[in-house]
């Protein structure tokens, strides 16, 4: 018996970053919106817990991967396990489309959908605010990914709210070929920025998500905190947001903390004409994307 879950990439439509506290977190708003890049996760019961990456995709490098109990996925298995006092293990295959260390919350992915899968996989029925509870101490983005569509996140971007958005919304996803690691983001954060400025996220960004209506009424208020960090420790990045520009997109934006870069498109056709010239500029590495997608759900039982 096996079962297989897929669970969605996320992007910062809004990402707004305070001050560090002291457990060194940093208070977000932010609004997630969950995307269409997946990875699958299919799990299966065994004496002993095991991890196999499958990349798909040549922007997935898989190589820094762990493949012990260090792995997010078996981190999730044993916490399930743990809340329901279970004597169980499990086999996980994890079949990547999502970038590693790439900003788009492919480890939190992962991890939410092996809570959802060992959930259907060993009858547990573990209660919504359960599942959410263990998923925000795997990760701060873990939670969102069993949301899914598009939702407010606060805290340190565990407490997830959902929120209306009648869109749908077309991105290029600029794909970088080195990580960038996320608390390497938020330290330049601290040294260049601090948190010291209005982060909150405008209600008119949360009408117009509701209105859903062209891509522009949403593009002027994209905005990410992290960026200006990234961009920071890595200055190539900027030069993918020029191209996307100079491609017709109307505005771009970090994806999370980055490296992935994101141009918001007018819809479907614009996406690929924007991604296609970007391939034309040597950024090859794109995929096209829409949201808001559903979070963690089950696609195959074996
Ligand atoms: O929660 P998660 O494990 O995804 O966080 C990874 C790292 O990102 C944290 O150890 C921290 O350095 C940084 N982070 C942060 N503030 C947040 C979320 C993450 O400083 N709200």
């Amino acid at each position: 018996m096996s079962v297989t879950v897929r669970a969605p990439a996320k992007i910062n439509v809004y990402l707004g970053v305070g001050k560090a506290r002291p457990d060194g977190f940093h208070p977000l708003e932010t609004v997630y919106q969950a995307v269409s890049l997946y990875d699958d996760v299919t799990v299966t019961d065994a004496e002993e817990w095991s991890v196999t990456t499958v990349t798909d995709g040549p922007h997935v490098d898989g190589s820094a991967i762990p493949d012990d109990d260090t792995n997010i996925v078996i981190r999730a298995g044993k916490a399930l396990a743990a809340h329901h006092g279970v004597d169980r293990k499990a086999g996980i295959e994890v079949r990547k489309s999502i970038p590693v260390a790439g900003g788009m919350a492919g480890g939190s992915a992962d991890a939410a959908a092996t809570l959802v899968a060992l959930d259907r996989l060993w009858n547990l029925n573990t209660a919504d605010a359960d599942l959410l509870e263990l998923a925000a101490e795997l990760g701060s983005d873990v939670p969102f990914a069993l949301v899914g569509g598009t939702a407010t996140g606060t805290g340190r971007g565990e407490v997830v709210t959902p929120v209306e958005d009648n869109g749908t919304w077309w991105w290029v996803v600029v794909f970088n070929d080195e990580g960038l690691s996320t608390p390497s983001v938020y330290g330049a954060y601290d040294l260049l920025e601090g948190g010291d400025h209005d982060y909150r996220i405008q209600p008119a960004m949360l009408d117009a998500l509701r209105d859903g209506a062209d891509s522009d009424s949403l593009a002027v208020f994209l905005y990410n905190d992290l960026e200006d960090a990234a961009f920071y420790l890595r200055p190539d990045l900027e030069r993918a947001a020029e191209a996307a520009l100079e491609c017709g997109a109307t505005m771009t934006l970090l994806s999370g903390s980055g490296p992935t870069m994101l141009a918001i498109a007018s819809g479907a056709e614009d996406a690929r004409n924007i991604a296609g010239m970007l391939t034309g500029r040597g950024f090859d590495r794109t995929a096209v994307v829409h949201g808001p997608v559903a979070g963690a759900h089950v696609v195959a039982y074996g």
